[in-house]
C-alpha cells in the first residue's frame, strides 16, 4: 500500500460538533475544551463560526471565543463564514483563516444558507476579496460533494463547477465535505483521483461525517490515491442541523489511533487526546461516539510516540 507519512488532522469538534448540540454550552466551557484541544499536538482547529446567530443560536458567541482563546503558536485557527457579513465580524475578531462554505446541491444550499449555489458564490467572491485584502488564508469547503440529503446523487461536475470558482477566488485550500455521511471508499477513491490534479496547488482536504459507519474506510481510500489532509471532531460530534440525518465527524482520538498504529505521523499525542475527549463526554454528560476513549490505546498506537 501507498500511503502517506503523514496527515494533517484538522480538529472541527469546536465548530460543526457544538453547533450541532442542542443545549448550550457556556462559552468558557467552549474556550476550555479549545484551549486543551490546542495542548494535545493538534495544528489546525476550526474553532467557530461566524452565521447568523438565529441560524446557529448555539454559536452565537463567536466573538468571545475567539478573544477568550489561547491562540497557540504554530496552531491554525479557522472559523467558518458564509457571507461578507461573517467575514466583517470575523476581521473584527482577529480571525486569521476562514473556512468558506457553498454546497454542491442547490436544495442543500437554499436549506442551509437561504441563497442559490449562484448567490453563495456571488457572495463568497466578494467574502475571498476581503479576506485576501486582509491577509487571511481561506478554505473553501464544498459541502454535499458525496451526496445530498435532499437531491441524492450529485454529479461530480458540479463539484468541479466549484472547485473552479474557488480557484479563482485565490483560495489556499479546498475541501471536500461529505455532509451527512454519504460516500463510500469507491467513491472517495474516484473523487479524490478526479480532483487531485486539479488542486495540486492548494491545499486539498477531505471532511468525512461517519453517519453510516464509512468514514475511517473513506479516510483509507483516501490516503491511498495521495489524500493527507481529513477533518475529524472531538468524541465524533457534529453534524449540519440544515441537513436531516445528520450525525458526527470520525471521532478525532479514533482517527489519530488508526493513523498512528499504521505509522502515519499526526503529531498528535493520542493520551492528552483522550483525556481531553472524556472531559468534553464529561461536560456534555451524555456517551459520545467516540470508540478509543472508551476502549483504550493499543500498545503499539503510540510505539512511535512512546520512543520520540
Ligand atoms: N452573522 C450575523 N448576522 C448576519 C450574518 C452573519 N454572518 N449574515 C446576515 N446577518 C444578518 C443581516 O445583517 C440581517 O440583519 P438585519 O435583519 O438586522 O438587517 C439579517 O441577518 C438577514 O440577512 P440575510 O442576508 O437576509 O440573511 P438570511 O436570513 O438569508 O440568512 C445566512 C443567510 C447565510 C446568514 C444564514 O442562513 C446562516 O447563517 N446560515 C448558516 C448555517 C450554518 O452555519 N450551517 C452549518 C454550517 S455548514
Ligand atoms: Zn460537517
Amino acid at each position: 500500500m501507498s500511503l502517506p507519512k503523514q496527515v494533517t488532522i484538522v480538529e472541527v469538534g469546536p465548530r460543526d460538533g457544538f453547533q450541532n448540540e442542542s443545549g448550550f454550552i457556556p462559552t468558557k466551557q467552549k474556550i476550555k475544551i479549545t484551549d486543551q484541544l490546542s495542548e494535545t499536538g493538534l495544528r489546525r482547529i476550526e474553532a467557530t463560526s461566524f452565521v447568523h446567530p438565529k441560524a446557529i443560536p448555539q454559536l452565537a458567541d463567536a466573538a468571545e471565543v475567539m478573544a477568550g482563546i489561547k491562540r497557540k503558536e504554530g496552531i491554525r485557527y479557522m472559523a467558518l463564514i458564509p457571507n461578507v457579513k461573517g467575514v466583517e465580524r470575523a476581521l473584527q475578531a482577529g480571525v486569521k483563516e476562514i473556512n468558506l462554505v457553498v454546497s454542491a446541491s442547490e436544495s442543500h444550499n437554499k436549506s442551509n444558507l437561504n441563497m442559490s449555489v449562484a448567490e453563495s458564490l456571488k457572495a463568497l467572491k466578494e467574502v475571498a476579496r476581503i479576506a485576501l485584502d486582509n491577509g487571511m488564508r481561506i478554505r473553501g469547503s464544498i459541502a454535499t460533494s458525496f451526496g445530498c440529503p435532499f437531491e441524492g446523487w450529485v454529479p461530480p461536475e458540479k463539484v468541479d463547477e466549484i472547485a473552479r470558482e474557488y480557484l479563482a477566488m485565490g483560495v489556499h485550500e479546498v475541501c471536500l465535505a461529505d455532509t451527512v455521511g454519504m460516500a463510500d471508499p469507491s467513491q472517495v477513491s474516484q473523487m479524490v483521483s478526479r480532483f487531485r490534479d486539479k488542486l495540486k496547488d492548494v491545499e486539498f482536504s477531505l471532511h468525512f461525517h461517519n453517519t453510516r459507519g464509512a468514514g475511517m474506510a473513506n479516510v483509507l481510500a483516501a490516503m491511498l490515491e495521495g489524500a493527507n489532509i481529513f477533518d475529524a471532531s472531538i468524541c465524533g460530534l457534529g453534524g449540519c442541523p440544515y441537513a436531516p440525518g445528520a450525525t458526527g465527524n470520525i471521532p478525532t482520538a479514533d482517527m489519530v489511533h488508526m493513523l498512528e498504529s499504521m505509522e502515519i505521523d499526526t503529531g498528535v499525542n493520542l493520551s492528552k487526546l483522550i483525556e481531553c475527549a472524556r472531559m468534553v463526554q464529561d461536560l456534555l454528560g451524555r456517551v459520545l461516539p467516540g470508540q478509543v476513549m472508551k476502549a483504550g490505546i493499543v500498545p503499539w498506537a503510540t510505539k512511535k510516540q512512546a520512543s520520540s
